[in-house]
């Protein structure tokens, strides 16, 4: 019915399909203060985004869009606040967003005073969409605006004697004419004009999702391949979720050259939200490649998460679900209890155990209470493994069948999940005596 709202690549553009994991980790920059923070029913309060900031900061990211000072008192505060309580560690940089007009360029400029290590990320919204029926504008003026707004970022710069780094995104990018995108991109870099030593960021945003990850990977990579400066800009991108793969998108835009990913912490942000960075970074890990991002605990990630933001981690969200290694079925159960007991006698470099994609105790999860769950699903193996890991108790072989079946009975009866201690009940009161 729909004609597509995506404009691909050229033919041609596709030779990172023949890669099959991603070698190094991108630059990530997280931007849940920002663009998370705009998409939530209540924002977050001062303190919180101090708190939350800390989280980040604790997680390893060495680039933290804080937000957009000139749009809100808070948001003006906020940045403030980081750099008068000198809470913005020296190997951190922050990032501040920024429109192209005059005076939001300015108050911004204003936040940022004193602070040692700063992105201005500037933006305007180049898709077609956007010129004929937000802006009323043609081409020319859109790179007019971008042009204009790069060029006071580098005169105020320069009249601060600052350093700061500057970024360009042009916003609905993946709405956007590639030989326009093109254009513009190259327009903004001919005014910075980056050097090695202060680089420039292109951040390429799918500020809508339209297209099927490899499409937005070949537009990255059409983009990567013709930028002017190539070598002294890093190149970004900014996936949004719309159509459920932005991690996918994302995965795919770093094999096809981007260098840089802005993302959130569980995928907070507008509408279906941005791409998610923890899944990300340990999608890396169980391939075998560091991220560079500390998630050992995630459950403590969690917690914060969902005390600021006033959000819910879904039970099947990637990695930090509640649910995403529970084992309730007997088969599930077995053949894990098997691959774990395989693994205590074997030499391994390699995480094998069936049904668990990579060590739950990595993210500071637990196999007793995250893994092997207990209903009337359950089998003999995970119950036998369940008594034996938390109680010390083996049942030896010829027992299990009947022990399985004496727990999984409560189960059905009660129509609940059991818990170890209840598992435990069942066994003493049913065996314990006639031992
Ligand atoms: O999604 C988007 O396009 C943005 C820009 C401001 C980078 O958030
Ligand atoms: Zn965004």
């Amino acid at each position: 019915k729909y004609k597509p709202m995506y404009f691909p690549a050229p033919a041609g553009y596709n030779k990172w399909m023949e890669k099959d994991h991603i070698e190094q980790p991108p630059v990530w920059c997280s931007v849940d203060l920002r663009d998370g923070n705009q998409a939530l029913i209540i924002p977050m309060s001062l303190e919180e985004k101090i708190e939350f900031f800390k989280l980040l900061v604790d997680i390893g990211f060495k680039e933290i869009e804080v937000g957009f000072p000139a749009a809100s008192e808070t948001e003006y505060e906020f940045c403030r606040t980081l750099i008068e309580r000198n809470l913005i560690p020296d190997d951190v940089t922050i990032q501040v967003l920024t429109q192209a007009r005059e005076h939001i360029i300015k108050k911004t400029f204003e936040a940022i005073e004193g602070a040692k290590n700063v992105i201005v990320h500037l933006y305007n919204s180049t898709s077609v969409a956007q010129r004929e029926q937000v802006f009323k504008k043609d081409k020319e003026h859109i790179i007019q605006i971008a042009v204009e707004g790069a060029e006071l970022l580098q005169k105020l710069m320069e009249e601060n004697g600052g350093k700061y780094r500057f970024e360009y995104s042009p916003e609905s990018f993946t709405g956007t004419e590639m030989d326009f995108a093109l254009e513009i991109c190259n327009a903004v870099l001919d005014v910075w004009k980056p050097k090695k030593e202060l680089p420039a960021i292109i951040n390429l945003p799918a500020t809508v999702s339209h297209s099927l990850p490899h499409v937005y990977a070949s537009q990255i990579e059409f983009m990567s391949e013709n930028l002017k400066y190539r070598d002294n800009v890093v190149l970004s991108v900014h996936p949004h979720n719309d159509r459920g793969t932005g991690v996918a998108d994302t995965e795919l835009a770093v094999l096809a050259g981007a260098d840089r990913v802005e993302g959130t912490l569980f995928g907070n942000g507008e509408r279906t939200g941005n791409v998610d960075i923890i899944t990300l970074a340990l999608n890396m890990y169980a391939h075998g490649v560091e991220p560079n991002l500390d998630f050992t605990d995630l459950p403590h990630i969690v917690k914060v998460y969902e005390k600021v933001t006033r959000m819910h981690v879904y039970e099947r969200q990637p990695y930090a679900g509640k649910l995403v290694f529970a084992a309730f079925s007997g088969s599930h159960q077995d053949a894990i209890a098997k691959g774990m007991l395989w693994r205590e006698t074997h030499d391994c470099d390699k995480w094998t155990v069936p049904y668990l994609p990579i060590d739950p105790k990595d993210l500071g999860r637990e196999y007793e209470a995250d893994v092997i769950r207990i209903n009337s699903q359950s089998g003999k193996g995970g119950i036998g493994f369940l008594l034996e890991k938390t109680y010390g108790i083996r049942i030896p072989t010829k027992m299990r069948e009947e022990v399985g079946y004496s727990v999984k009975d409560v189960s059905d009866h009660t129509h609940k999940e059991l818990q170890p201690k209840e598992v435990l009940k069942v066994f003493n009161e049913k065996y314990v005596n006639i031992c």
